[in-house]
């Protein structure tokens, strides 16, 4: 595996596979690698000839009280993982690299519709931070495909959105939510929980497959299924931001809709959880 810190040693190395008609699989996360960034990997070694992933942990996507600061680094063993499932190139810059202006004087790409609802409506500037960076890395990658978790529902819609809307020639690749055994969605976050919190967590996971369950047997009452589960979530010590019912583009439901996304936001100890569950009916 090689590693890149320049925009300018990616280029030259992705450019050298396209003239060799490879197809290029991109995986972009922020580091801290768990088995949830694993099938990632998997599914883009699946797709592509080679596969690139980039660790930058985006200063533009954390609000001013949020984890930037604090969010978990391990280059080492982040290198190993990926050098273990087979990347090919492993993109490591510094902010300075992709943000030579400084945060402030950069472009950036605004979502309407999907930026400031469920999980923006909490985190202002947070998907126009996902989305600037994303676009940034595909212009720098060029990739044929890139690979996003389900696990992160509303970013993988405002990323299709992007893609769709800029006319960006990459193939947008699902990857399923990857749980830890009692059900709770894998996350660098999760090592915020201490012992007790880390017991309660995946009642997040029970609550979403109750109001999925109470869905695929045709209950359309959606603010009672929404309610019942952040009452649950409070009675078990969450603090829930949002529990929502919503189609599979994030607008919001009729009774006969078929298609459904549940999902859920819920803050526990120093920890912000989000979740969701797929619904077809
Ligand atoms: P990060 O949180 O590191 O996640 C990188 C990718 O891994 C995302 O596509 C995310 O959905 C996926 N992922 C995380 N946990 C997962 C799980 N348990 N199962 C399946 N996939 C999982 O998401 C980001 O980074 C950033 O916002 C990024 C897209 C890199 C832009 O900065």
């Amino acid at each position: 595996m090689e590693i890149a810190t320049t925009v300018a040693a990616v280029r030259e190395r992705v450019r050298q596979w396209h003239h060799e008609r490879l197809r290029i699989a991109f995986v972009p996360t922020m580091g801290n690698l768990h088995a949830g960034h694993v099938s990632l990997i998997e599914a883009a070694a699946r797709h592509g000839d080679r596969f690139v992933a980039s660790i930058f942990v985006n200063p533009m996507q954390f609000g001013p009280n949020e984890d930037f600061a604090h969010y978990p680094r391990t280059p080492r063993e982040d290198e190993r993982m990926l050098a273990a499932a087979g990347c090919s190139l492993m993109f490591l810059p510094d902010v300075a690299e992709i943000y030579p202006r400084g945060l402030e004087g950069s472009v950036r790409i605004d979502v309407p519709e999907l930026s400031r609802i469920l999980c923006g409506e909490f985190r202002p500037g947070h998907f126009e931070g996902v989305a600037t960076v994303v676009a940034k890395l595909f212009n720098i990658v060029e990739p044929d495909m890139a690979v996003f978790g389900e696990k992160d529902y509303q970013q993988l819609t405002v990323i299709r959105r992007v893609v769709a809307d800029l006319c960006m020639p990459v193939e947008i690749i699902a990857a399923p939510t990857v749980r830890e055994s009692d059900g709770l969605a894998m996350s660098s976050r999760n090592q915020y929980l201490t012992a007790a919190e880390r017991r309660i967590a995946p009642r997040i996971f029970q609550e979403l497959g109750r109001a999925a369950a109470r869905l695929a047997s045709g209950d359309s009452d959606f603010a009672d299924i929404e309610d019942a589960a952040a009452r649950a979530l409070e009675g078990a010590g969450f603090r829930p931001e949002y529990f929502s019912v919503r189609t599979r583009d994030l607008s919001l439901p009729r009774p006969d809709t078929r298609e459904l996304v549940v999902l859920a936001a819920a803050r526990l100890g120093r920890a912000r959880l989000i979740d969701n569950a797929q619904v077809t009916r």
